[in-house]
């Protein structure tokens, strides 16, 4: 058996002994300055990611460092409260162990959120956006001899983010009176902020989200057949001229990131709950 195959599996065993062995359905990665959404999981069970056999520790800003395992909407569900970057120096297979152990544990479904620089220039800071595809400038994560168990050579990306569960979350979000937009995420990997030069690339290339993280952790899920859904919630403008200066800072990012997080923790649990 592959060694990366056996961690994954000992990861979700130790999960397993700490929760009683539930199969969470739903899978939640929450970004920076989102993890309150774990504040609504129900018998949540803490589990963090440092006494995990294989896991590496969170280092990002506005990032814990725990599992959560309980119930929301309904269902049970994982939660990663705090993820992993490239950023931080962590090979590919740690920034996606996540996403892998939450297959082996049984997870169907996945939830990605994100805080992310508009490099459209409609949106306003605090809007969420529907992450309807992804332009990756990241290196492949499925790079190296496949793992055959969780999935196919060739991923096939056409509908990485679910159709219908996009449609679900337009519904929901009708329903609540919580406004959307719907939009491309461009993931590289950091940590610079994109220069004014790059920004208008981005935007050229079809970008309206920038962010550092997500693209990763999807292609794996989608590779291992998970359902997802993604959301970004906009925490800046990008930069497109050298003229103004450059608002972004990391602390700036996860209190924007904060103030929306309510909407979009309301907005998950009703998509979870109509699952
Ligand atoms: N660029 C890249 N990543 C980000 C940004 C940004 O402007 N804002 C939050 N994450």
């Amino acid at each position: 058996m592959d060694n990366r195959i056996r961690t994954y599996q000992i990861a979700a065993d130790y999960i397993r002994q700490q929760t009683g062995g539930h199969t969470p359905e739903v899978g939640i990665v929450l970004g920076s300055g989102l993890g309150r959404l774990a504040d609504r999981i129900e018998d949540a069970v803490v589990i963090p990611y440092k006494g995990i056999p294989g896991f590496p520790v969170s280092t990002a800003v506005g990032h814990k460092g725990n599992f959560i395992v309980g119930r929301l909407g309904g269902k049970e569900v994982i939660a990663m409260q705090g993820r992993f970057h490239y950023y931080e120096g962590y090979p590919m297979d740690l920034v996606t162990i996540g996403i892998r152990t939450m297959s082996v544990l049984g997870t169907k479904s996945l939830f990605v959120s994100n805080a992310a620089g508009a490099a459209n220039p409609d949106y306003r800071v605090g809007d969420l956006v529907i992450i309807r595809d992804h332009i990756s400038f990241f290196p492949n994560p499925l790079i190296g001899p496949n793992l055959d168990e969780m999935g196919p050579r060739f991923p096939d990306m056409t509908c990485a983010y679910d159709p219908e569960l996009q449609d679900l979350a337009e519904a929901c979000a009708a329903q609540m009176g919580i406004g959307l937009r719907k939009g491309v995420y461009c993931g590289s990997t950091g940590p610079t902020y994109e220069t004014p030069a790059e920004v208008r690339f981005y935007r050229t290339v079809g970008a309206d989200l920038l962010g550092m993280s997500t693209v990763p952790e999807v292609i794996v899920a989608r590779h291992c057949g998970m359902r997802v859904f993604g959301m970004s919630v906009v925490t800046n403008c990008a930069n497109f001229d050298n003229v103004t200066g450059n608002a972004n800072d990391g602390d700036d990012v996860v209190k924007q990131a904060d103030a929306a997080a309510e909407r979009m923790t309301s907005l998950f649990a009703k998509m979870i709950s109509a699952l």
